[in-house]
Formats: C-alpha cells, structure tokens, sequence
C-alpha cells in the first residue's frame, strides 16, 4: 500500500472569522482520504530565544518541528501585517529554521497564499515569505496565491470567486510539488 501523503498547513492567524483559516479549511477539503493533513496550533509557541534553544527545545516547539518534517508539502496561509508577516508567523518560521542549514522545512515543497480585503491580496506578505522559504528549502512553489477583495465569510466560508481561485492554485501547486517526488 502506498504511504499515507502528509501536508501540514501554517496559518498565520489565530482570529475565529480569519479569512486566511477558513482558506485552509477549504483547501483540506481538497485533498483525499490517502493524504493526511495537520494544522498545528502556532497559538503556544514561545517567542524565538537562542538562550531557550540552548537549554532543551521545548516539546511544543520540537512536536511542531516533527510535524512539518514529516510533511511532504507545507501550506502557509497567511494575513499582510503592516506590509509583512505576522509576528506569530514569523516566529514559528523561525523555530523552524534551526538548526542553522538542516531545519525542518528543508525538503519540504511550500506553497503560499493570502486572503485579504485589499485588492493587493497581500503582494508583500507573499513576496517576504517567498524570500524566507526560498533560503529555507529549495522546493518553494515560485507562484503564490493572493486572493483579494474578501472582506468576509459567509457563515464561515469564503465566498465562492475565492474558492475557486483556491481550488485551482491546489491544483498547481500539488503536481508542483509531485512531480518533484514520486508522491
Ligand atoms: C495588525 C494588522 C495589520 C494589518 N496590516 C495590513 C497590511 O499591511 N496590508 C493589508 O492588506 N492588510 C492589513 N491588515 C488587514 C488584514 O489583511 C485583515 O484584517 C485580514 O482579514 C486579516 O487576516 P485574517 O482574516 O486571516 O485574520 C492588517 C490587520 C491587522 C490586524
């Protein structure tokens, strides 16, 4: 039997009406029974310490770690922030950068998207993860997606223009990242 395909997805919000989770939740729909897919809380990840690093990782941050090296594709869904990433984001991109040159997302294949009411789709948020990712695995999809003039779900999901902008960036970035491999 072939090995269960495992994705793992970012989300760079914690708000309950986030735009950038009800994406990920539609985008788990996408997949089938075969892949399994993980949305780590990055709620409880302490702020990025090298002092903390030194003294035992602690368990929240390696069970993150874990999950996204056993990951075969990672999906970051993620607000702009003052024209950047999130703080929590970014701190968990962090963590999971280390070690220096062996971190977790290496062989990863990492796909980027952003909702956002601006019509901009969140262009420097995706530009600055393009960047970090790209340093951090050589398997980033070049083609993010940014899905703009969402201003907010209809009971919980996201308007159906969006969905289907979604489905069809899925669609690419999985035979991206499996033509890579023999997923
Ligand atoms: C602290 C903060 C900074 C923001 N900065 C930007 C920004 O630079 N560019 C932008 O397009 N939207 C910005 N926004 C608006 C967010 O894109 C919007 O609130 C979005 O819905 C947040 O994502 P979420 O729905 O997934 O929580 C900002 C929102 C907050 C709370």
């Amino acid at each position: 039997m072939a090995d269960t395909r495992k994705v793992a997805f970012l989300v760079g919000s914690l708000r309950s009406a986030s735009l950038n989770r009800a994406a990920a939740l539609h985008a788990h729909g996408f997949f089938r029974d075969d892949t399994a897919v993980t949305t780590p809380d990055l709620a409880e990840i302490p702020a990025f310490n090298q002092d903390l690093e030194a003294s035992g990782t602690p368990a929240v941050v390696t069970d993150l770690k874990n999950e996204v090296a056993r990951s075969d594709m990672v999906v970051i869904f993620s607000p702009e922030y003052n024209y950047g990433i999130p703080g929590l984001l970014k701190n968990a991109i962090d963590w999971l950068s280390r070690p220096f040159q062996a971190g977790s997302l290496i062989g990863r294949a990492v796909g980027i998207v952003c909702v956002s009411p601006s019509s901009r789709g969140g262009e420097n948020v995706r530009e600055q993860l393009l960047r970090t990712c790209q340093i951090l695995t050589d398997r980033t999809y070049g083609t993010t997606l940014g899905i703009g003039g969402v201003t907010e779900l209809n009971d919980g999901v996201l308007p159906e223009d969006a969905t289907r902008a979604l489905d069809k960036w899925m669609k690419s970035f999985t035979l991206y990242a499996t033509s890579q491999t023999s997923l």
